[in-house]
């Protein structure tokens, strides 16, 4: 790949926030140590996960948080973006282990940006119940009490747009239904538990709040009709039947009469002010009319009776996972955010953004990130308010239901014997953090 990698990277304004990412139920392992989620229920059912591997151990972070801590204050970034495990925080002694993370964080000088949904449900309860929204909202208070003397920035969901879809209506992850459409109220009490939980972190005395949601550009297949109506028909699954109602207060046309409750009275609270919005990006995808048949996309089969079919974008490189690389895609998805929402869109951060390669000479990881900061870049000389950029992730990890196969990590980790190696692209982000100070 043509790449400019070895350049310095375009200066970014001042305070810009540079991170990674992880989530509890990748890396923390020690699934014996906390109570049960829909992903062990899920993973423990045969033929879920590619690999048929679980995340019982995964990086087994739960007992070496204290080297992975190390390995970010290495790298030298301001923050780390990781999740609050729903299931740990209830059992017993569970909060005290994200009490001695944040801690450790503190004392390397590294901001905690928790995400309190990371997909990892506790078992029995469920987003088709509406309950679940308040239940949420409750859990986030308990965990808001204990850290938000140290905690100031917050994430309340992570891509509920793929748990809805994938967990929910297409099944290829947990709770693994194959609802299609009547998938929708996922979605609807998803928005709601945001809207409780915002409202919950602020009676806490929280003053950084905000979400990510999954969002990348969508091209259809051509000109004609069919192929622009159905591209508009994913664009609206994927971009936006959740921004809307949490940056405008609506649904896009003709969804409210799907979704359960009063509505109206819902999006109230779900269309709560956020401090940030937060965009994780991975590429754009081409769409077309649906073709009739199933297809298989990106690790995914797609069923036949889905009003769109998914194409491949031609003449560009591919991730090992497949997945196009179109930095530029970057570029256009937030020039495109902030002419839809205007004034109504609050600064951006870039709460994941990565790729997966094989290997600890990772100069394939090195041209994508290189590549994708290049064009979040543009977008900022264009106008658009971005704070910051986390990657996905400070180390490989149990990657759903593709298990240990996908490695997405900065630091390769042997799961075999759970020792971490950083990889070129560790060192690459570290000088270009450095360069930026
Ligand atoms: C988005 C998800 O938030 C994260 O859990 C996942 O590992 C990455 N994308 C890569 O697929």
């Amino acid at each position: 790949m043509a790449t400019d990698a070895g350049n310095a990277l375009p200066r970014f304004p001042a305070g810009f926030q540079w991170g990674v990412s992880t989530s509890a139920h990748q890396i923390e392992g020690a699934a014996d140590e906390r109570e049960r989620s829909v992903w062990d229920d899920f993973t423990d059912a045969p033929g879920r996960v590619k690999d048929g591997s679980t995340a019982a151990v995964a990086c087994d972070h739960y007992h070496r948080y204290r080297e992975d801590v190390a390995l970010l204050a290495g790298l030298g970034v301001d923050a780390y973006r990781f999740s609050i495990s729903w299931p740990r925080v209830n059992s017993l002694g569970g909060l005290d282990f994200y009490d001695r993370l944040v801690d450790e964080l503190a004392a390397a000088g590294v901001r905690p940006v928790p995400t309190l949904f990371h997909w990892d449900l506790p078992s029995g309860l469920d987003w088709l119940e509406r309950d679940t929204a308040a239940r949420f909202a409750d859990h986030v208070a308990v965990v808001a009490e204990r850290l938000g003397d140290r905690v100031t920035k917050w994430i309340t969901l992570n891509e509920p747009a793929e748990h809805t879809l994938l967990g929910h209506a297409l099944g290829a992850h947990a709770p693994g239904r194959k609802l299609l459409f009547d998938a929708l109220p996922v979605a609807h009490h998803q928005l709601l538990a945001h809207g409780l939980a915002v409202r919950a972190l602020r009676a806490a005395g929280a003053a950084d709040v905000g979400v990510a949601n999954s969002h990348g550009p969508t091209w259809p297949a051509s000109p004609d009709q069919p192929d622009v109506e159905a591209a508009d028909f994913y664009d609206l699954l994927l971009n936006r039947l959740f921004a809307d109602p949490l940056l405008l207060g609506r649904y896009p046309d003709g969804i409210a009469p799907l979704m359960p409750g009063d509505v109206e009275a819902d999006l109230k609270v779900i269309a709560e002010p956020l401090d940030f919005y937060g965009v994780n990006y991975y590429a754009p995808t081409r769409v077309g009319a649906p073709q009739g048949s199933e297809i298989e996309f990106g690790g995914l089969t797609l069923p036949a009776e889905l009003p769109f079919s998914v194409r491949d974008i031609e003449g560009v490189p591919v991730t090992d996972f497949g997945w196009p690389i179109v930095p530029e895609g970057l570029t256009e998805l937030l020039t495109g955010l902030r002419e839809r929402y205007g004034d109504r869109l609050p600064p951006i951060v870039i709460t994941e953004n990565g790729c997966s390669f094989e290997g600890t000479d990772d100069q394939d990881r090195i041209a994508y990130l290189d590549g994708h900061l290049r064009a979040l870049h543009r977008a900022v000389e264009a106008g658009v308010d971005v704070r910051g950029y986390f990657v996905w992730s400070l180390m490989d990890n149990f990657e759903w239901a593709e298990g240990y196969a996908r490695r997405f990590g900065l630091v390769h980790v042997d799961f075999a014997t759970l020792e971490r190696t950083p990889k070129a692209s560790y060192r690459w982000y570290r000088d270009a953090l450095r360069a930026q100070r």
